[in-house]
């Protein structure tokens, strides 16, 4: 199969090409690229590419991920997170491959009473509310794409960490050898999705041809004062902790509440593995 891969400098197409390249290179051959060498908005640089190579899938990892940012560069965000989504499910149409498309847990409201209603996280087919522009582009995006392209595998992750990029895991371990003191919010509930796990879930879909809307996170619901904990405690990190409401930190964009994704249907998925948070926190560190 030949997989064209877009924003392969990303920590998601970074953990992609990893794979790919270590466990799958007969399988499947892997076109790769980063923003410089294919912009998703280059309509026609896109089109020309597609066209040529004939991809069978294309793996979008592409996107404005910066969600402060998104506030003050609102066209932007939506071009990348939506209008160029939308093109790429026209070509999908068009030329009869596979768009696999990354969203967000940031779709959904977050409310203290979703929290409560959902105690193991959104279900799929929950009505999105975002509180903030990003999440309101990725939703925008995801309609595009279900609207346009039968053939879409939409794939919504929260709290990403990998090996590569930036990310809550590497931000703590680096803070963690700077300061003898932290602050961690203690009011925002998810959990962490491992890149690595992310790749794995997504391959096992592909082989299987499924279709449609899915979560992929680690099983358990946290705030991010228990992963910074959690991340100091297993690495041996000597750090004095104090949680904190989100008002200790002002941001930009507002941020949701609650936003665990619930991970039932990919679940009932033949060969699906998903793992404890723990889990994957261990083998990251490990990693790392
Ligand atoms: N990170 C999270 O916590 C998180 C949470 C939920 C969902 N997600 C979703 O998961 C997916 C992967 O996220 P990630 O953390 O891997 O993001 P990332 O590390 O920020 O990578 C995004 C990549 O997209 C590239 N890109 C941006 N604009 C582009 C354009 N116009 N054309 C081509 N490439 C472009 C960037 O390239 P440059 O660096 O060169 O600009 C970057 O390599 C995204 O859909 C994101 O919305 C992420």
């Amino acid at each position: 199969m030949k997989a064209i891969l877009l924003g392969a400098s990303g920590q998601l197409g970074k953990e992609w090409q990893r794979i790919i390249d270590k466990d799958y290179s007969d399988e499947i051959e892997l076109l790769s690229y980063t923003s410089s060498e294919l912009d998703i908005t280059h309509y026609q640089e896109v089109s020309d590419e597609f066209r040529e190579q004939k991809p069978g899938v294309v793996i979008n990892c592409a996107a404005f991920t910066d969600v402060d940012g998104s506030e003050d560069h609102k066209k932007r965000a939506r071009k990348v997170n939506m209008e160029a989504p939308l093109y790429l499910a026209e070509l999908s149409q068009q030329l009869e491959f596979k768009l696999v498309h990354y969203s967000t847990d940031y779709v959904f409201p977050g409310t203290k009473l979703n929290k409560k209603e959902f105690p193991e996280g959104y279900p799929e087919d929950h009505p999105a509310d975002p509180v903030n522009w990003y999440g309101k582009t990725k939703w925008e995006g995801e309609q595009a794409i279900r609207q346009t392209a039968e053939n879409h595998l939409i794939i919504r992750v929260s709290w990403l960490c990998g090996q590569y990029g930036s990310n809550f895991v590497k931000t703590m371990l680096r803070l963690g050898k700077e300061r003898e003191e932290l602050q961690v919010v203690d009011d925002q509930w998810g959990s962490p999705t491992f890149a690595e796990n992310v790749v794995e879930n997504c391959l096992n879909l592909l082989g299987k041809d499924i279709i449609g809307t899915y979560h992929i996170t680690s099983k358990g619901l946290i705030s991010w004062y228990d992963l910074a904990k959690a991340i100091f405690e297993l690495s041996n990190t000597n750090v004095s902790l104090e949680a904190v409401d989100s008002d200790a930190f002002p941001t930009r964009a507002e941020r949701p509440y609650f936003s665990k994704l619930s991970t039932h249907k990919i679940e009932a998925v033949e060969g699906s593995r998903i793992i404890p948070w723990r889990e994957g926190l261990q083998r990251l560190l490990g990693q790392l």
